[in-house]
């Protein structure tokens, strides 16, 4: 077990599409222990494979934190398809361990339907509309080379810049240990 730096805007490996598992060795599952870890330590909610510089195709999420579900449990997705969105949207405010500082508001469809499959690989199907529709849809853009930045309109682009600039130049405070800069 252990506390792994996070990848930051700017690190390559955040801008290339996951790669499909195909087969759950010890290494794989010491890597989903180690986002675990890696997330809990940031207080965060999400984490992406990419976010600690594997290419696999695994997030995780643990919202026992969040008021309202402390009694949900924390879960593994791997191989995840979104295969189904709402046609209704809803605007919240996000933020990302990748993005530190960064907050904005982004609009998504407010339930998706998630194909994923467990840690024995075996298919499941989740079906959401809540706030875990909200954080599947941010860790799989991960998976898909994107930041929730990426979806904002022209205006919100403009404003989150110069924070982004400031994070590929390690010129932020951060709390959790991340890459340095160049190395991912
Ligand atoms: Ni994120």
């Amino acid at each position: 077990m252990a506390v792994l730096p996070i990848t930051l805007y700017g690190d390559k490996i955040l801008k290339k599409k996951a790669i499909r598992i195909s087969k759950v060795d010890a290494k794989i599952l010491t890597l989903i222990n180690d986002m675990f870890d890696t997330m809990h330590n940031a207080d965060g909610m999400g984490l992406a494979a990419n976010q600690v510089g594997s290419h696999k195709s695994i997030f995780i999420f643990d919202l026992s934190s969040v008021k309202g579900f402390e009694k949900s449990k924390p879960m593994v997705f791997i191989n995840p398809k979104i295969v189904e969105y709402s046609e209704e949207t809803r605007i919240l405010e996000e933020g990302c361990l990748s993005l530190p500082g960064v907050r904005a508001k982004v609009e998504r469809p407010t339930g998706v339907k998630l194909l994923y499959q467990d840690i024995d690989l075996k298919d499941h199907m989740l079906e959401d509309d809540d706030l875990f529709a909200r954080v599947i849809q941010h860790e799989y853009d991960h998976l898909q080379a994107t930041f929730f930045t990426d979806r904002l309109d022209d205006e919100g682009k403009k404003m989150v810049k110069k924070l982004l600039l400031r994070i590929i130049a390690r010129k932020v405070e951060i709390e959790y240990p991340v890459t340095d800069k160049g190395t991912m």
